[in-house]
Order: C-alpha cells, then structure tokens, then sequence
C-alpha cells in the first residue's frame, strides 16, 4: 500500500485524515511539532515531531520513509492573530511550506495534497462560491495560503512530473463519531465550538458577531462541513493524484449554508440547554455567505457526503466536547 507523510497529523483536520487513511490502509507518518496538535489524536502510523522548518530532519523523515505522497495541514489558522502578527503567518504558511515542497523536489515526491481556505476569496461578490471565483483574501492567512496556492501551480505548470490538488475547506466542524478525537485548540475562536463551550456553562453567553447582515436573520452564513466527509474528499483527492489525474483545485463544503442563529438554535436543541446569547457588533473582516459551489468535487472526485447534516454535526462535536475538561 502507498506511504503518505502527513504534515500536521497531530491536529483537528490532519488527525481525521490519518484515521481514514489508516482505516483505508495505508502506511501513513504523521510529522507534527505538536505546537496545537495532540500525540493522543494520531490513532494511525507513526509521528515524528519536529518542526516543519527545521529542514534536516524533514528531509530526513522523507529520505527514510519514502512517501509516495505528502499531505501538507501544519498550518497557522487564526485570522485575528494573522492580522496581529502576519509574518508568523507568512513564515509558517507560506515559507515552510515552500521549503516542504523544495524538499520534496529534492527527494523525488511528485505528489502533493495541500489545506487550503475559503479564505482566499475574501469578500466573495457571487454566492456560492465557485473555484473561478477572484482570490481577494482580506487577512494575511487568507493571503499567506493563497502565497502557497501560486506556487503549486506555477511549479506544476514547469515540472511535468509535479500533481498536486488544492483543497479550499470551508466552515471544517463536527469530530470523529466515536468521540476519539475533535477540536482540542488551547483558544477556540469557531462558532460551534464557543457555542458549545456556552452550553457547557464554560463560556458566559455566546455573542453573536453581527445582527444587521443582508442575510435572512441578519445573521452571517456559513458551508459547515464535517471533518470526516472533508477527510473523504483528501482520500478521494489522494485517489486522483495516484491515477494520474492532473493538478486540481477544489472547493470542499456542502453547497448550502446555515445562519449563526440557525447554529444557535440547533445546538440549544442538540445540548437540551438553554445558554445565554448577546447580540455584539460584527467581527472586523466577516463575509456576510460564504457558500461554497462543490459541484468539481462531487463530479470530478465523485465525492459524496455522508454528514451533510448540522444536527449530526454539532451532537459529534457536543459529544466530543462533553468529554473535554
Ligand atoms: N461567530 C459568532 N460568535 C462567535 C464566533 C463566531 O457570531 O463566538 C460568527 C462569526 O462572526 C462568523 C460565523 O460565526 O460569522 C463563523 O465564524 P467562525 O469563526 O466559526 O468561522 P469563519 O467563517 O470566520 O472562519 C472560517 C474558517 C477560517 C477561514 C474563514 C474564511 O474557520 O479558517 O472561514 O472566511 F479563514
């Protein structure tokens, strides 16, 4: 079976995609430095944790274990603190993962599967969201993604041998249903997590960023998509890449989008609690929709959800957070 190193393994999306590729039995390394990600969440393969800038030992961890393809999900993902501190962004996102994909020239991996973000879009004009859409990010870690998008596909268009798919997650949420891992960040900024975190009674209240949104409610929209049915998709992806398809670029949601409100309502249902909910003003930097046009990935990869379903998704998040401290 194939040998995929996974970058970032140890964390939310990553260790959802090791799973699924240990279920579908491949060989899979996480490599991780294990700065928000877990040890406990790897449940397949090995992990080397080390930095993903220190190029010795990377170069070291593909010379020995010979991947036939690299996964790349060590990433930096807050978009307040992108807009604080960019270069973290900028040298995490962008020039680590140059280095990763240099290192990869240099060892002879030609196939890449990389994270990248609704974000490159920006403001979007059109709903939804379609892969032709003008990459107008409006933060540095929209822009430090959209960095690493141009170079995978300038260097595909130079080296015949190079394929690589880019996958544009949208609002990523749920965990895995047997509750053996989900989202574990220090600080989470997600509306479902801090909802639940406010029906745990660990929050306050939940504040709702924005009520005057030219949306239904007023609220802003959301493609919530479940891990595991992104975790499909990068499978699928992998897939593709090893039957030869050419480089791609890939929308990953369901199409449809749910309001803040609506994610309120359901997860007072889910929990059977009744939190409390503030009307704030709006984030700085909030799309009203954001929604993405998956049809590329449903024909193209033949992908179909299995969890396209905010109930399904909040209760494996509740359960998982039920079990946090
Ligand atoms: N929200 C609240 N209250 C909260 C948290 C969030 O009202 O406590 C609102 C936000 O303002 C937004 C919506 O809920 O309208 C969703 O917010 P999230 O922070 O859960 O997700 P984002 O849509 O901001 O972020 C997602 C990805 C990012 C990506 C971005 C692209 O998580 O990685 O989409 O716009 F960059």
């Amino acid at each position: 079976m194939e040998r995929i190193l996974v970058t970032g393994g140890a964390g939310y999306i990553g260790s959802h995609v090791v799973k699924a590729l240990g279920e579908k039995g491949y060989d899979v390394l996480t490599y991780d430095n294990l700065s928000s990600g877990n040890k406990w969440a790897v449940l397949c393969g090995g992990l080397v944790v080390a930095e993903l800038a220190d190029r010795v030992v990377l170069e070291h961890t593909i010379q020995e274990f010979k991947p036939d393809a690299i996964m790349h999900f060590a990433a930096n993902i807050i978009v307040s603190e992108s807009v604080r501190d960019p270069l973290k962004y900028y040298i995490n996102n962008s020039v680590n993962t140059i280095n990763l994909i240099d290192s990869m020239r240099r060892c002879s991996v030609n196939q890449f599967i990389f994270s990248s973000t609704a974000a490159v879009y920006g403001i979007p004009e059109r709903v939804p969201v379609d892969e032709e859409t003008p990459l107008l990010p409006i933060n540095p870690y929209g822009a430090s993604k959209l960095v690493t998008e141009l170079v995978l596909r300038d260097l595909a268009r130079a080296r015949s041998g190079f394929r690589y798919a880019s996958l544009r997650y949208f609002n990523v949420a749920g965990a895995d249903h047997q509750g053996r891992i989900g989202q574990a960040y220090k600080e989470s900024t997600h509306l479902i997590t801090r909802t639940l975190k406010a029906a745990k009674g660990e929050l306050a209240q939940l504040e709702i960023f924005g009520t005057d949104y030219p949306t239904p409610d007023g609220t802003c929209v959301r493609d919530y998509i479940h891990v595991d049915d992104l975790a499909d998709a990068h499978l699928l992806a992998l897939d593709y890449l090893f039957e030869g398809g050419r480089s791609e670029v890939m929308n990953c949601g369901y199409g449809h989008g749910y309001s803040v409100r609506e994610v309120v309502e359901t997860a007072k249902k889910v929990t059977g609690k009744d939190f409390p909910v503030r009307n704030a003003v709006r984030r700085p930097g909030d799309p009203p929709v954001l929604v993405a046009e998956s049809s590329k990935l449903r024909k193209m990869l033949h992908w179909q959800p299995r969890h396209d379903d905010l109930e399904y998704i909040i209760r494996t998040a509740w359960e998982w957070e039920k079990k946090q401290g």
